[in-house]
């Protein structure tokens, strides 16, 4: 007999069939009731047996996180806290959980615990939630994508170019380390290393994304990115996925217009398809709220923030704008902020940005127009010669969401900007080509994907979003 799934089971609810269940133990309460999961769904089904028919040695091995097949009848059920459950006649063991050993036990398990035990905390209701929205997450930002005609390209993983310029890279090498090979000058002999040149893990997969958008119109990337910097913050991970639209013809304000409605629509997929498991994470983040002092609690719970975010447009002011809020806030004043701001001119940290979010205005802001020597050298250079056309996204709790900028299509100033910036040209001389070959005007942007489901589950700590963190120190499994 083929196996129903749970969620399947749980919404077709057909009392009198017969059915065969496949999961992983939950509880076991009174050697009767075996509470079964899945993973399809957040809820588990309870499967009833008869004490009687079984010997005890057997009902032992049934454990919290025994895999097992259970064949029994739907039957509606006398307890309370489900509809209906199974009256089981047959069960199957597949693999015991070692009761002394086993690391999940029926209590609250810390987060960072559970971070040890990465193959196991895929078993608790938290991170079934949390991985579930995850795919949800991912799907949505396809299927946007998608419906509007874009085209998903895959970027390259290994890259001989730094497309930030922040130089925060993972070497990419076949050399022996302990006797590399060395130049008559004594350096490094990259020439004899796998590709003849240095490569390094990409930080993103803008540039290349740049060369598509001039041909196909409007492309997107959605892959691993790597960062060798070494933050250990909760919205920190040297190993991250990041999403990038680019888009020809498109200046800075359809690129805001883009990541706006994306947003929106990531935001309203996961309160539409997700709310089993975002309704669990809402409540225990309301119960984990009620621990702190009062001055200190979030106002809103994480799906009033979800709706939040969707009802209104997002603020858009310009760097210039921002520092004048921030210089006269009051923890600028009082010196609150590690870093106070002086000047224009001024690196916003996480911070300033979210007291401009969280505070100030309360909802999502775009912030445009940096100046131009706080940002990459590929964004376009306005008229005042101070500024490029950039846009951060910072998002309440989050900070920096997203990343980006209309491109500089000229490419004397191009050349100019790299320059000053000490940004190898004869490297990029494939990128700057398609400044020299049907430049046009073009933008694109970066989300930070795993920032993103941190804003939607409301998980605060980036590690607790990916399967397997990569972190300083952290890449045992
Ligand atoms: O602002 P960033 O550095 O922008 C770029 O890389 C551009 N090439 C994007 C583009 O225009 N196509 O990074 C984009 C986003 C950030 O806003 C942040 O959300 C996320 O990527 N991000 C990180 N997320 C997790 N861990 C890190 N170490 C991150 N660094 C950036
Ligand atoms: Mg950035």
């Amino acid at each position: 007999m083929q196996r129903t799934r749970i969620d399947v089971l749980l919404s077709e609810q057909s009392v009198g069939q017969t059915v065969v269940v496949k999961g992983w133990v939950k509880s076991f309460r009174n050697n009767q009731f075996i509470s079964i999961n899945d993973g399809s769904c957040f809820d588990n089904i309870q499967a009833v047996l008869n004490r009687e028919n079984y010997d005890i040695d057997f009902l032992k091995t049934i454990t919290p996180g025994t895999a097992l097949k259970v064949v029994g009848t739907i039957v509606a059920s006398q307890g309370s806290g489900q509809a209906i459950e199974i009256d089981v006649t047959e069960i199957e063991i597949y693999g015991t959980a070692n009761a002394e050993t086993y690391p999940l036990q029926p209590k609250k398990h810390s987060k960072e615990f559970l971070r040890e035990i990465a193959h196991l905390r895929f078993r608790t209701n938290t991170f079934g939630a949390v991985f579930r929205i995850r795919h949800a997450v991912s799907f949505a930002i396809h299927s946007f994508f998608n419906d509007r005609k874009f085209y998903y390209l895959h970027t390259p993983i290994i890259t001989a170019s730094d497309a930030e310029g922040a130089g925060e890279m993972f070497r990419v090498s076949t050399l022996d380390l302990a006797q590399p090979p060395k130049t008559e000058s004594g350096d490094i002999d990259f020439k004899a290393d796998f590709f003849e040149r240095e490569t390094h893990l990409t930080v993103s997969g803008q540039l290349e994304a740049e060369l598509g958008a001039l041909a196909l119109g409007q492309v997107y990337t959605f892959g691993p990115t790597f960062r060798a910097e070494n933050s250990n913050t909760s919205r920190h991970l040297a190993e991250f996925w990041m999403v990038e639209p680019e888009v020809a013809f498109a200046d800075l304000h359809d690129n805001m217009d883009l990541a706006e409605a994306m947003l929106k629509h990531i935001i309203s997929y996961v309160l539409e398809h997700c709310q089993r498991d975002l309704q669990f994470l809402n409540d225990e983040q309301i119960k984990e709220e009620s621990q702190k002092p009062k001055n200190q609690r979030s106002e809103l719970s994480l799906i009033e923030r979800l709706q939040s975010c969707i009802a209104d447009d997002f603020v858009r002011i310009s760097y210039t704008e921002a520092i004048e809020i921030l210089k006269n806030s009051k923890p600028n004043k009082k010196k609150k902020f590690n870093y106070i701001i002086e000047e224009w001119g001024a690196d916003l940290q996480s911070e300033h940005e979210r007291y401009l979010v969280e505070k100030h205005f309360k909802k999502p802001v775009i912030l445009f127009d940096y100046p131009k020597d706080i940002k990459a050298f590929y964004m376009k250079v306005n008229e005042d010669n101070k500024t490029v056309r950039a846009m951060d996204i910072l998002f309440p709790g989050i900070g920096e969401i997203i990343g980006g900028s209309q491109r500089e299509e000229n490419l004397d100033v191009l050349l100019a900007r790299m320059e000053e910036m000490d940004v190898p040209a004869e490297e990029l001389y494939w990128y700057l080509d398609i400044r020299k070959y049907g430049s046009c005007p073009h933008s694109g942007y970066g989300l930070g994907f795993e920032r993103m489901v941190q804003f939607v589950t409301g998980m605060g700590n980036i590690r607790d979003v990916i399967p397997f963190p990569r972190t300083p120190g952290n890449a045992a499994f």
